[in-house]
């Protein structure tokens, strides 16, 4: 059982490595953003409510967030261990986090956080195109898909997120300098935080991901 978090500001990769390295290792990837937008596709209740405060780029409510990851995390599949990607995003939800794995006799391993500079956030989110189907994420310029508009894994259609507009791109990095940022400190606390470099071609991030997590299961078990 290993159960990773990937944090880092918005466009630091986190989607495109949790994908990565799920696949690698065998372990469910449970995306919080994606998951709301899948609601708001499908038209549902949750949908409707996460969507006023995705495209003004601020958090959705802890009490409606928690609920909807806690009852992905005690779905079955999850039994190799999970990757958490966007969640937690604050302490409070951390801290939810922690208890609710605690009841289980389970708990988070390591935290990966993926460092990006400021400006190369800017340009990867401003180029990012994702499948409405599958939610496979593709760059215009880093990684284009193979048919302009259409998804390689499942033919989907690729559209580019609201919530990647300049304005609100702006907003949802100070929202994660302010709430989210301080979670890196409550995992170094706790002796799980691993820093990654997250610029370089996707396969060095996964590259240096993976070689940073196995010596650290090994000690961990
Ligand atoms: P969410 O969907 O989690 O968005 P985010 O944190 O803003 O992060 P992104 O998905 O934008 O970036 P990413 O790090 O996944 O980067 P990606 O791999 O796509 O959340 C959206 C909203 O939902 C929030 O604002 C909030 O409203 C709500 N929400 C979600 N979780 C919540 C929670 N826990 N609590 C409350 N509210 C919540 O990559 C970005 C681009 O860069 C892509 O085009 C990709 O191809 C490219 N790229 C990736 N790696 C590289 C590389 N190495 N080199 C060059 N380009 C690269
Ligand atoms: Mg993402």
């Amino acid at each position: 059982m290993y159960n990773i978090i990937f944090v880092g500001a918005p466009g630091a990769g986190k989607g495109t490595q949790a994908s990565m390295v799920a696949k690698k290792l065998n372990l469910v990837h449970i995306s919080s953003g994606d998951l709301f937008r899948q609601a708001l596709e499908q038209g549902t209740r949750l949908g409707k409510q996460a969507k006023t405060y995705m495209e003004r780029g601020v958090l959705v409510p802890d009490e409606i967030t928690i609920q909807m990851v806690m009852e992905q995390l005690s779905a079955p599949d999850g039994e190799n261990g999970v990757i958490l990607d966007g969640f937690p995003r604050n302490l409070p939800q951390a801290e939810a986090l922690d208890s609710a794995l605690d009841r289980q006799g389970k708990a988070i391993n390591k935290v990966v956080s993926i460092m990006v500079s400021e400006a190369e956030l800017i340009k990867r989110l401003s180029g990012r195109w994702l499948c409405r189907q599958c939610q496979t994420v593709y760059n215009a310029v880093n990684s284009p898909p193979r048919v302009a508009g259409k998804c390689d894994k499942c033919g989907g259609e690729l559209y580019q997120r609201p919530d990647d507009k300049p304005e609100t791109v702006q907003k949802r990095l100070d929202v994660y300098f302010a709430e989210t940022a301080p979670l890196i400190e409550y995992y170094r606390r706790q002796g799980k935080l691993l820093e990654i470099e997250g610029e370089g071609s996707v396969e060095e991030v996964t590259r240096r991901i993976v070689s940073a997590l196995p010596a650290e299961k090994l000690a961990t078990r």
